[in-house]
């Protein structure tokens, strides 16, 4: 456990959700951009908040614990945290260091500072980034005490505040790094899967397009065809992944259920998709629920020329945009003593 008062530094890295065809269950860590945190415990007295969170951003998010997703995250470790300490005390003894100087709850304050460089509302998983963030710094602060899946599981909680619904396609490779598989969310299991050497392009056009509103957009049902379509995409490109079949991961990068209502939310979605393919990128499509677009490229010459067709596309009708040619993170949440 890391001594009391003493600070980390942590580094959340931005996620891609959906990966196209797997709405609310494939995902993927990047190396650029990431959010910066820093955090610390302290012997809490009194009336005292358990969670004092600090903005050093321009975002103005709310510092309220409650309302804060790095805050509805920690909140539900420490829901958990009392238990946690009385099962490691009786399976790994009193004086195990993990365990042993851990002050009850009652007893525990946090403090983070964020400083967020995924701009909110992107769609390349900034609230994930600081949800996933906090817990993962936490519990680091505490020993490592709790599993990367109770660690999802928390972070969740601010998945939920910020989007009104638990989903762990952004938590779930934020903390594992790499692309993962959500299989399930109750019970949680999530699959880490291998990928190939792959260039990742986004372009995020300076529009807002909150999850909740995105969200509320899609139809309940689909139709079976649609459906078979879907389900052969999402196994094609898990195969794809695992078996580095460049040719299988375009062909199963095609979503028939999501995107075709989601991309009217996004100006020259279709255009900008056909003009990144010719230029030579595996394919792509909405970045979470966007407004961010990625593209998946074999080589970064190709990330770069795909890089080019974007900023010509959004210049061409003078939408405000920020570009990013990147690979895919391996490491997850990273923290630094
Ligand atoms: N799977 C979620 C959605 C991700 O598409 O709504 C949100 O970032």
């Amino acid at each position: 456990m890391v001594a009391a008062n003493q600070w980390i530094k942590i580094k959340a890295p931005a996620t891609v959700a959906n990966m196209v065809c797997g709405f609310d269950i494939l995902g993927f860590a990047v190396n650029n951009p990431y959010d910066e945190m820093e955090m610390r415990w302290m012997e809490r007295s009194g009336e005292e908040p358990s969670i004092t969170i600090i903005n050093i951003d321009e975002y103005q998010l709310p510092t309220d614990p409650e309302k804060n997703v790095a805050g509805a995250a920690l909140i539900a470790l420490l829901e958990e945290l009392d238990e946690k300490i009385k099962e490691s005390t009786i399976t790994k003894g009193i004086s195990s260091p993990n365990t042993g100087k851990i002050p009850a709850t009652t007893k525990i304050k946090f403090e983070v500072k964020i400083n967020k460089l995924i701009k909110p509302g992107s769609g390349v998983g900034s609230s994930a980034a600081s949800s996933a963030g906090a817990v993962v710094g936490a519990n680091y602060l505490l020993g490592n005490l709790f599993s990367k899946d109770d660690l999802v599981r928390f972070a969740m909680n601010g998945e939920k505040l910020a989007s009104g619904v638990k989903h762990a396609d952004n938590i779930a490779p934020c903390i594992f790094g790499g692309v993962t598989l959500v299989r399930s969310i109750f019970p949680l299991e999530v699959v880490a899967l291998p990928s190939p050497q792959l260039y990742v392009t986004i372009v995020h056009p300076q529009i807002e397009v909150r999850t909740a509103d995105a969200r509320s957009i899609l139809r309940q049902k689909v139709l079976l065809k649609d459906a078979i379509k879907q389900w052969g995409n999402i196994a094609g490109l898990v195969v794809g992944l695992m078996k580095s079949d460049y040719d299988l991961i375009g062909r199963s990068l095609e979503d028939v259920i999501i995107e075709p209502i989601r991309s009217i939310l996004i100006p020259g979605f279709d255009e900008l998709k056909k003009a990144c393919k010719q230029a030579g990128a595996l394919g792509g499509g909405i970045s979470g629920s966007g407004p961010s677009i990625f593209m998946l490229s074999k080589t970064k010459e190709i990330a770069i020329a795909v890089e080019k067709e974007m900023n010509q596309l959004y210049d061409g009708i003078g939408l405000p945009h920020h570009t990013y040619v990147t690979t895919i993170n391996q490491a997850g949440v990273e923290v630094e003593a």
